[in-house]
């Protein structure tokens, strides 16, 4: 899969695409991440990149051209023809981001993510360029490169053999429809507490059953909402009716 991440300022991803995870599904050619600066689409002498907005008020807005410059150039798009890839827009005005967005998007070969700064961006390119806007959530940051990044990391750790344990996912928190059971290492008691008996007893079935009924409790007790729509097992309803009850 390949990511074109558009911004000002490009050096912001370096550090993190070089850790762990993000950086073996780069070496290993999981993912291709290139980064592109809009500032290197400008054609004046001062390579301006901003302006201030029509109609007065504070603060600065994104000019289009070097925007879309920057991404029909590297899309190989002619002006006003449909892109070959989802190309979206991170803003606080966009739908978004979930786990289900993320499946959705780690389907497609190639996404293109343009970060803004400052106001944001001329609502020309929103009008004429984009195909999708994505928010990280109901808050407003200084720009856009930390939700690109989000979305990079939450969509590579769902492709095919990036993670080591190929069932690594399935089982997280968001993925289906419920919050993940609780984790536990060694040592078996650290400081008065204990790690449960079940996940010792080397019984899987039990250890399964452990996990689901845990899953199912979180859930209950941290975002009950969840459950109107998990999917959830006959044996699981039964489950639950036991902590309805008590309600
Ligand atoms: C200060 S914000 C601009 C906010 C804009 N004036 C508004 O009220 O919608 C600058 C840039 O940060 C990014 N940004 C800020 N918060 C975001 C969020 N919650 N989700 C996605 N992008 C965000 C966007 O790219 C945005 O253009």
């Amino acid at each position: 899969m390949q990511f074109d991440l558009f911004s000002l300022f490009p050096e912001v991803f370096t550090s993190y695409l070089q850790t762990s995870i993000l950086q073996r599904a780069i070496e290993r050619e999981f993912v291709q991440i290139h980064l592109h600066n809009i500032r290197d689409w400008t054609t004046d002498k001062h390579h301006v990149t901003d302006d201030e907005p029509y109609g007065g008020g504070g603060g600065m807005v994104m000019k289009p051209e070097p925007i879309f410059a920057a991404v029909e150039g590297i899309l190989g798009l002619h002006p006003g023809a449909p892109p070959p890839c989802p190309v979206i827009l991170l803003t606080p005005q966009g739908r978004v981001f979930t786990q289900a967005v993320a499946q959705e998007l780690s389907a497609h070969p190639r996404l293109a993510l343009i970060c803004g700064r400052y106001e944001g961006f001329d609502e020309r390119v929103r009008t004429g360029l984009v195909t999708d806007e994505i928010s990280i959530g109901d808050y407003v940051l200084t720009g856009g490169e930390l939700p690109a990044l989000i979305l990079v990391d939450a969509i590579t750790r769902l492709l095919p053999g990036v993670l080591g344990d190929p069932d690594g996912a399935a089982d997280d928190s968001h993925a289906m429809g419920l919050l993940e059971y609780p984790h536990y290492t060694r040592p078996p008691e650290f400081r008065g507490m204990a790690v449960p008996h079940i996940l010792r007893s080397g019984d899987h079935g039990k250890i399964a059953r452990w996990r689901r009924e845990q899953a199912l409790l979180r859930t209950l007790h941290r975002r009950p909402e969840m459950l109107t729509t998990a999917p959830l097992t006959p044996a699981d309803h039964k489950f639950l009716s036991k902590y309805n009850d008590r309600k």
